[in-house]
């Protein structure tokens, strides 16, 4: 009998064949672990502004300062999340709050200390960058990460995001295809997604 955390990894392994087989990968520039992302954020002014969704049940607060969460040994799929933190006419936010919690390779929270969670501030031109694990599932979910954006002195937004030609989006309840990350499943994995905050 394999292991639940095996069999997420199977699964995974599937997802990234048929993404490639179905030729439905975004035509993004390759944004390699360690690369900057392009200087120029892909939106248009006038773009709509990201959604909230529900926090979850499972955020803690005052997790650590750090955009390293992948932790050595950790089973799952490496991924790079990152993008830009924009305002509604699409300049970058700088040192904007990015917070980030999400499940493990086996679909679990750590509820008792800080393990897959960690926040950061973005650089000076409005980018941030997580090196993490793609979320495993867990029961009634379909994948994702829960996220915190907040432009200095502005309300915090919380949301959710989703990872393209997942079986279970479109039975998950909560998903939005406005928060379909954009990823790159060529190791190592990327995914990107701009948030544009309701600031002027
Ligand atoms: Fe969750």
């Amino acid at each position: 009998m394999p292991s639940i955390a095996a069999t997420r990894r199977r699964f995974l392994g599937g997802l990234v064949t048929v993404g490639v087989a179905g030729l439905s990968l975004p035509a993004l520039p390759r944004l390699a672990a360690g690369q900057d992302l392009p200087l120029t954020p892909a939106c248009d002014d006038g773009d709509e502004v990201t959604i909230a969704q529900t926090e979850g049940p499972y955020f803690t607060p005052d997790s650590p300062e750090r955009a390293m969460l992948r932790e050595e040994g950790m089973a799952g799929t490496p991924i790079m999340l990152s993008g830009f933190v924009l305002t509604r006419s699409c300049r970058p936010i700088p040192r904007a709050l990015v917070e980030l919690w999400h499940a493990n390779d086996a679909g679990e929270y750590d509820n008792a200390g800080y393990r897959l969670r960690g926040h950061q501030f973005t650089d000076a031109d409005g980018r941030y960058r997580f090196e993490t694990i793609v979320p495993g599932l867990y029961p009634g979910r379909t994948r994702h990460f829960h996220v915190k954006f907040q432009a200095p002195g502005e309300p915090v937004l919380t949301t959710q995001l989703y990872f393209p030609d997942e079986p279970g989006n479109e039975r998950d309840r909560i998903f939005d295809a406005a928060l379909l990350l954009e990823t790159d499943l060529r190791p190592p994995m990327t995914g990107r997604y701009d948030a544009v905050l309701d600031v002027a």
